[in-house]
């Protein structure tokens, strides 16, 4: 399993960074970043470094920790998988190249594209003394011109992108991405119903393209889930100081929601059910809301039957059990 927590090289980085850089001028530039963000807008505000810098401090250990956290449940399912090459589309400042350099060791082969300069320029900086990562390709364009050119990819993420555009571009945005994928694709967005929404359309219009999921649903069929209910998951991360000063949070640490589907080529063996919520533990018993190949499940494991209850005690929302 990879840690959640920014890898040390990339930590050492952003501290480069900072050095000389006002915090305060910082935290000002990520409150309106996100303010952009919850009133439905994207990343056209971020156009300078310190925009780029901004956001890199407010989001980038948040959305690093989503992406790591679905790369590990692919991992879980996909054993075997060892990718050579990966393509990050909308990478911004190389988040997700950074989390899936620490999840495969395979990787040798690093595509991003993104259209801001600022924040390509960003990431273009944090790699440069990374001996991993120096050698990566940035390619600078708009999503979808800049795929067609691409190599195709083991490996293709999208992390916190598709919302960036409209729906009817989300919707040939992933069919060039899944053209683009020789073997997996995983795309991460926000925890929120609007995010959930945008993975579960863009999830069956690739499986009816002859897509498989590999995590986190154990079925191609499909989500069985009724709104308001929504398909998320949660990764706690901790906040460093300057973390936590540009983002004028008080707790020593944070909860990222996201929602995320891994999509293969071949049929996945391994279809363990997925903990939806934080199980419930009584003293009686511990009743967990689980997605199983067969559909929504509420199970309950009574104290009495001890070996089960005590490793049902042990699930977490995300896990995958069997
Ligand atoms: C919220 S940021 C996420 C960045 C990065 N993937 C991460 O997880 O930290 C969204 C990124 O998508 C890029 N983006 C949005 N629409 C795009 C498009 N049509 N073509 C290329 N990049 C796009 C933005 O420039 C930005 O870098």
């Amino acid at each position: 399993m990879t840690s959640p927590e920014l890898p040390a090289e990339l930590k050492a980085a952003l501290d480069g960074k900072l050095r000389g850089f006002s915090r305060t001028d910082a935290a000002g530039r990520s409150a309106a970043i996100s303010k952009t963000y919850r009133d439905g807008g994207g990343s056209t505000t971020i156009r300078s470094g310190t925009d780029a810098l901004a956001y890199a401090l407010a989001r980038m250990p948040a959305t690093y920790a989503a992406v790591t956290a679905s790369l590990n449940a692919l991992a879980e399912n996909r054993p075997d998988f060892a990718p050579g090459s990966l393509l990050d589309v909308g990478a911004g400042p190389g988040t997700a190249t950074w989390s899936a350099a620490e999840a495969f060791r395979s990787l040798t082969d690093f595509t991003l594209l993104d259209a801001n300069d600022a924040l390509r320029t960003l990431a273009l900086d944090l790699v440069r003394d990374s001996t991993r990562l120096r050698g990566i390709a940035y390619e600078r364009g708009e999503a979808r011109a800049a795929l067609v050119k691409a190599d195709a990819a083991d490996l293709v993420v999208a992390s916190y992108m598709i919302g960036e555009i409209g729906d009817a571009e989300q919707r040939a945005l992933a069919e060039l991405m899944w053209q683009k994928t020789h073997d997996t694709l995983l795309v991460v967005e926000p925890g929120t119903p609007a995010g959930y929404a945008r993975i579960i359309a863009l999830r069956a219009h690739l499986i009816a393209l002859g897509a498989h999921v590999a995590a986190p649903c154990p079925h191609d069929s499909q989500c069985p889930l009724q709104a308001p209910d929504w398909c998320h998951f949660t990764q706690r991360l901790q906040r460093s100081r300057a973390h936590k000063q540009v983002k004028g949070a008080a707790l020593p640490y944070e909860d990222e929601k996201f929602a995320y589907v891994a999509l293969t080529r071949a049929a996945v063996v391994r279809r363990a059910s997925r903990v939806l919520a934080q199980p419930v533990v009584s003293k009686v018993d511990v009743t967990a809301k689980l997605c199983t190949p067969d559909g929504l499940a509420f199970r309950k494991v009574p104290r009495r039957a001890k070996a089960d209850y005590a490793s049902a005690r042990r699930w977490r929302w995300g896990d995958a059990i069997t």
